[in-house]
């Protein structure tokens, strides 16, 4: 097969002479017959697949399904491995390694011989690395997600990943739950192939995917185990040789409509905070602007239509059968608040995708007359505590502790949590703002969700369910709370967060967007005289390059000379 615009691949495969011969020899050392390299589109398959990111561990199987399609179009599929970041086992955070990995998909894209590429993402970081890599080598690219798990089952009840964990740990920390009966709930939990089953963060960031035009309909929800994800990564394969062919840039998907859609879809899905920090790398990687302030602006107006846990009852499962993410774009779109016209990765505009997906269990997605929950996007917070910014999601807050004044129980930093939290005379009541500091991106570092500090025992046995607490922080989206989170300046940075002392007042108004502490400005001003900055984590490696180098939340929290792009034309020529 001809193409007429000469292909990328063809600086490599399409040579003559001495280069031509190697290039193409080491390649055919598989296998490959000569007439691949006739100038078809070269697809690299991008994968995450590791058995040390459990939900990423059948991604070998997708990834065949991805080459046949490719191969069914007329393309020629290379697989290749990045770093895989798995959210459970990988310490101290995954997400201090994020950048990193992005650093090694847009590395990996723009030295190789591909005119397009797929990612194969799932669980939470492996999407917004392999997005922010690939915005800033900006070829043809589409995202397929590995799908959520089967529902969890647990003596006749459905358990959803994380969340469960927190509200079954809590029960063994207040005598409600036996150790056998927490060990055996963990057998119960995760069950089959896929990511968290919750509308934690993976089913968030594949939400996210799919709202962008990055994936084709149904990316979010199908689970992974299901056939119809074979499908869709065969399909996926098929449409990258028609990109390519058709010459649309990951530029062309990725424009600021798009993610005005995906942050309306946020919230219409009750999505994790985490998706605020992930959107907006991904933002700035593709150049398209986009602040934290566009997250409560953009956001308004838009209800919560979802019950899924963490926010409500189901799980991804349910989702799935009850129509999926299009029936969610639907209600959005039915009622003014889509870029219908935003191109999406099947050829296709975003409203041609979905505007005749249908609901078929208003339990699990509602309406947007009869909304889960009202207004409940992210909400920013500002004020002498978060002058350039915090976060809190509504949806999954109390409404009571939404207006809140309260005197401050500070730790100095997560140890310090641990070790007095169960401290039967630590000085704490259900009105006391729980704030803990140095666990933001230089802090920690790499801002661990830790954010959703468990409520001391003594106040669980008292029926206590909920408490403010404020952090520099990420949490976890499988968890919920009345927690403010992405306090900005981080306390590592000399934010005011730094100063807190207990028994100081703290007031909070999400309604009005307010967290403000209530010290004066001359008392604050002789704390920070005294404040000493904490020691730096490292001298060396990757740590130092990220602490001396990584962004506040309010930006993205991105690495600040990895913001932007360099497209994909290699430079120098090794010949
Ligand atoms: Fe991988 Fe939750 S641990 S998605």
């Amino acid at each position: 097969m001809g193409q007429k615009k000469k292909l990328r691949s063809q600086e490599w495969f399409g040579r003559d002479g001495k280069m031509g011969f190697l290039y193409r020899s080491w390649v055919k050392n598989r296998g490959v017959p000569h007439e691949l390299f006739d100038g078809r589109p070269v697809i690299g398959i991008c994968n995450t697949f590791s058995e040390l990111t459990p939900c990423n561990s059948h991604f070998r199987d997708l990834a065949e399904q991805v080459k046949t399609g490719v191969i069914e179009a007329g393309g020629f599929p290379l697989e290749f491995p990045v770093m895989s970041l798995g959210e459970v086992l990988l310490r101290p955070t995954a997400m201090l390694y994020r950048n990193l990995a992005s650093m090694d998909v847009e590395e990996s894209i723009r030295g190789n011989p591909i005119d397009g590429v797929v990612l194969l993402m799932g669980c939470d970081k492996t999407t917004p690395s392999l997005i922010m890599g690939a915005a800033s080598a900006d070829l043809p690219t589409i995202g397929v997600s590995g799908g959520p798990m089967l529902n969890g089952r647990f003596k006749g009840r459905a358990l959803g990943s994380g969340t469960d964990v927190w509200t079954m740990s809590e029960d063994v920390r207040a005598g409600k739950m036996s150790q056998d009966e927490f060990h055996e709930a963990e057998s119960c939990m995760h069950r089959s192939h896929g990511h968290c089953n919750t509308m934690g963060t993976a089913s968030t960031m594949a939400s996210m995917v799919e709202a962008l035009g990055l994936g084709l309909p149904e990316n979010a929800t199908l689970p992974a185990v299901d056939g119809r994800r074979n499908v869709l990564a065969r399909m996926a394969g098929r449409h990258i040789v028609r990109m390519v062919n058709e010459d649309i840039p990951l530029s062309r998907i990725l424009t600021r409509a798009a993610f005005e859609n995906a942050i309306r879809v946020n919230a219409a899905i009750g999505g994790s905070t985490n998706a605020v920090i992930h959107l907006l790398a991904m933002a700035h990687r593709m150049g398209v602007p986009l602040d934290l302030d566009d997250w409560d602006r953009i956001g308004r107006g838009v209800h919560c239509l979802l019950n899924l846990m963490p926010s409500g009852e189901y799980l991804m499962e349910d989702f799935c059968y009850a129509g999926g993410l299009p029936a969610v774009i639907r209600e959005l779109g039915d009622n003014g608040l889509l870029n219908q016209d935003a191109l999406t990765v099947n050829g296709k505009t975003i409203w041609e995708n979905n505007s005749k997906a249908e609901c078929y269990d208003r339990r699990v997605i509602h309406s947007f007359n009869a909304p889960f929950k009202a207004e409940a996007g992210i909400r920013v917070l500002r004020g002498n505590l978060s002058p350039d910014g915090a976060i809190v999601k509504p949806s999954a807050a109390s409404a009571h502790l939404l207006k809140h004044r309260g005197k401050a129980v500070v730790f100095e930093s997560i140890e310090e949590f641990h070790a007095r939290i169960d401290d039967p005379d630590l000085e704490i009541d259900a009105d006391s703002v729980m704030v803990l500091k140095y666990c933001g991106p230089k802090g920690y570092p790499g801002m661990p969700e830790v954010g959703n500090m468990p409520l001391p025992p003594k106040l669980l046995r008292q029926g206590v369910t909920d408490m403010v607490r404020i952090s520099d922080a990420r949490m976890s989206g499988t968890a919920y709370g009345t927690v403010i989170l992405h306090v900005t300046p981080e306390a590592a940075a000399g934010g005011t967060l730094a100063l807190v002392e207990t028994g100081d007042m703290i007031e909070l108004d999400v309604e009005q967007g307010k967290l403000h502490l209530c010290v004066e400005d001359a008392e604050l001003a002789a704390r920070r005289a005294k404040w000493v900055p904490p020691a730096p984590h490292s001298d060396r490696g990757y740590v130092k390059l990220y602490v001396d180098h990584v962004q506040q939340a309010n930006e993205g929290a991105d690495l600040d000379f990895l913001v932007g792009g360099s497209g994909h034309a290699v430079g120098r020529d090794n010949h």
